[in-house]
């Protein structure tokens, strides 16, 4: 059987995403360090952080610590993030990744045949149509992480920001929401990577993937 290497994943890209990965996760912990001093978020009469997270982690009493790494990362976060969007749009990338008008009902074919309610092999490309749609919203995800930290970084120098993001405590409100929104990204992406297996795993380290087959 043939095998032939082929090139998946440009530098930038690989670069722009493993980057990404450990800063956010910082953002993460520091985000929740400075959660911790004023926690206010409940669902169903339950706090949406419970205190045994800060307990077990040891995110207490550590607000000071938290908004120096968040406020010194964000601009990592940042100029990556932006440095990812540029190259994309300069690279052509982003015809790849954002969705067209097959994308969600392909994205329902993956999401059948992946729950083995579907016989119905989704379409073998670079990104099939739930991974175009994942993968654009968590890039709008990133822009909106940046927009309402700003938000409420600066509400009096950047008010108007502030305004347009529908005020102080909206603003609040999204940013905290597209941090579990990233957590629940992670958790599915982390499966679906496993899932991929090696080669895929590989190809987003090295750039590189191995086709196997006839006509290879
Ligand atoms: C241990 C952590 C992670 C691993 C092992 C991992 C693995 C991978 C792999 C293997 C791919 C290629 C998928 C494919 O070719 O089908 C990929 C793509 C991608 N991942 Fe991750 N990932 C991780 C963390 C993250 C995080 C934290 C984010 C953002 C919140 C993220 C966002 C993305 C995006 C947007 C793509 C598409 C990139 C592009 O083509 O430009 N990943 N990841």
């Amino acid at each position: 059987m043939d095998t032939r290497i082929v090139q998946k994943h440009k530098l930038l890209n690989r670069w722009a995403h493993w980057v990404n990965f450990p800063v956010l996760a910082l953002m993460v912990w520091s985000g929740l360090l400075i959660y911790w001093a004023n926690d206010i978020y409940t669902l169903f009469g339950h706090k949406v952080v419970p205190t045994w997270v800060f307990d077990t982690f040891n995110l207490k009493k550590q607000l000071a610590t938290g908004l120096a790494w968040h406020f010194a990362l964000m601009w990592l976060f940042s100029f990556n993030g932006l440095a990812y969007v540029v190259y994309m749009g300069w690279a052509g990338g982003w015809r790849e990744v954002f969705p067209n008008k097959n994308s969600f009902k392909e994205a329902l074919q993956v999401m059948l045949y992946d729950l083995k309610l579907s016989k119905v092999h989704p379409p073998q490309k670079k990104y099939n149509g739930a991974q175009k749609i994942a993968y654009s919203s968590i890039i709008f995800m990133g822009a909106g992480s940046l927009a309402s930290g700003l938000a409420i970084y600066k509400p009096a120098q950047l008010g108007w920001l502030t305004a347009l993001m529908g005020g102080y405590e909206t603003s609040r409100l999204i940013h905290f929401l597209l941090t579990i929104g990233y957590c629940a990204f992670f958790f599915v992406h982390i499966v679906q990577v496993v899932r991929a297996g090696w080669n895929n795993f590989r190809g987003m380290v090295t750039g590189h993937e191995l086709i196997k087959g006839e006509g290879a």
